[in-house]
Order: C-alpha cells, then structure tokens, then sequence
C-alpha cells in the first residue's frame, strides 16, 4: 500500500517535471510567501527542504542566504530542479533522491526544515513529519505548506475524492486541526497558522494532470453536481467562457521543536 503509494508518486511527477519547471501555479504562490515569512530563513541557517520537486522553496530559501540540502524522490524532478540552479546560479543548493520518511541527514543538524506542495502525496504523513522533527534541533523551525480539507469529514472525503480522481498520486488532504495535532505529536510546538486559498480553473486543473476526456467530463459533472455545501466550501461556479472556477483552503503551518 505505502509502497504503491510512493510508486505512484514517482510516475506522475516524471510525467509531469518539465512542465512543472514552467508552472506559474508552482513557481509563485501566496502560500510561499507565507512560508518565508513564518521559516524567516537567513545566512545562520543549515535548511533541509523535504520533497523539493523543481526546487522553488529550496531557492526561494537559498536567496535569502541559507545553505540548503533539498531532496525529493522523484529523479526526473530533481534533473529539472539542477538545471533550474545552473540558470538561476545558486550554488547554495544542493540536492539529493530521498525519501521523505528517511533523511539523510544526522538528528537535530538542521536549523530549518520545509516542505511545500507535497505532503498530501505522503502515504505516512506521521512519519515523514516525526523524519523532519528528529533532523532539526531544539528551537529549530518546521514549516509545512499544503492544501488542506475543511473540517467537515463528508468535504474532506469528496475533496479526496477529485483530487485522486484527477491525480491518482494524491493520498489525502489534512483538515487544520488534524495537522495541528500531528506537529504537536512529533514534538513541534505549533506558534504560527497562515491560511490562504489556491484558487483554480478546471480546465487547466485537469490538463496539468492528463486526466482523460471522459474522465474529465465525470468530474466536471461531480464539481457542478455537488451539495450546495460542497460548492460553497469549495466556491465552485460555472464562469461566461465555460470553464469552472473553484478552489483549496492552503495551510502554511509553523512548529518549534521542543
Ligand atoms: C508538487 S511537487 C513539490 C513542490 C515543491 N516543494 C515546490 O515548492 O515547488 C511534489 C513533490 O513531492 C515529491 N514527493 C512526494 N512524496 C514524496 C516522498 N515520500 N519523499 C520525497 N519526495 C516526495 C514528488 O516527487 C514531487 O516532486
């Protein structure tokens, strides 16, 4: 299951690494501006960030004078992710294929930890969050930014649910209280919550992803279907040029190890 998961992980984001280079979606977000804002990375600070991809956090972190190691387990992302430094000439930088349930980095060695975009795609979130807690040391930072689930466990699971049904590499979303409650367990006093929104439009959602046509049209149909609660939490509408509007509640959140 775990390992099906990862395999899954893997083929999706080799598909999808050249473009991912490209995407505005990825490359800038309010989400990453908060999570520079909440990880306030500096020249003092040894950063690991976790499940990289192309590298944007990685260098968003290095430009602001942090020495980075950023690993992720996709190879085909982390090639893209060395040509972007080439380009781009932070040398800072370095990369590494990982998992992130297994570091390769000693225990409370780093300073700051980061992980954006990814951590709905871990089949062990627990895990890989108690791997980010043991490798930085007390009083270092963890900040995690991803999409998240309402509260509410019906939205959740029909969040899931599109989600996987447009990429088969999604495992689940978080609701904020249960995020919360995972830092909390791995040691990480939660002192900052930034909540954002990632708006979307389907076409492109579901372009970016490959899904196919008939596929399309099935999830097309379930977003406009959907409860009127669901619409409203999710602010589904059918827009003039006949392309769907809708959207995730982001979560940047920031934990103290103890
Ligand atoms: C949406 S992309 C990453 C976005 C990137 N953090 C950024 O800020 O642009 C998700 C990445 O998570 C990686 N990933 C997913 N599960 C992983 C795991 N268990 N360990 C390491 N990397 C993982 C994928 O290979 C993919 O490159």
């Amino acid at each position: 299951m775990v390992d099906d998961a990862k395999a899954s992980v893997r083929s999706q984001f080799a598909r999808q690494a050249a473009w991912y280079t490209v995407s505005a979606v990825h490359r800038h977000s309010a989400g990453l501006d908060a999570l520079l804002r909440l990880a306030a990375p500096g020249p003092a600070d040894r950063a690991v960030d976790v499940a990289t991809g192309t590298g944007f956090t990685a260098f968003a972190l290095a430009a602001r004078g942090a020495r980075v190691l950023a690993v992720d387990m996709t190879p085909g992302m982390l090639e893209e992710a060395r040509k972007l430094r080439e380009a781009r000439g932070l040398g800072t930088v370095a990369f590494c294929l990982a998992d992130a349930e297994s570091l390769p980095v000693r225990s409370a060695c780093a300073d700051l930890v980061t992980c954006r975009h990814a951590a709905h795609h871990f089949p062990r979130l627990p895990a890989a969050l108690s791997e980010m807690a043991r490798v930085v040391r007390t009083g270092g930072r963890v900040v995690v930014d991803d999409t998240c689930a309402p509260e509410d466990r019906a939205l959740a699971a029909l969040m899931d649910d599109w989600e996987r049904r447009r990429d088969p590499s999604h495992v689940t979303s978080y609701s904020p209280a249960r995020l919360r409650e995972m830092f909390e367990r791995c040691g990480l006093g939660v002192t900052d919550v930034v909540m954002t929104h990632v708006p979307l439009r389907f076409n492109d959602w579901v372009r970016r992803a490959g899904v196919p046509a008939e596929q399309r049209a099935s999830l097309r149909a379930g977003l406009l279907g959907a409860s009127p609660a669901a619409q409203a939490a999710f602010r589904v509408r059918l827009e003039d040029d006949g392309d769907v509007s809708f959207g995730w509640d982001e979560i940047v959140i920031l934990g103290v190890k103890r």
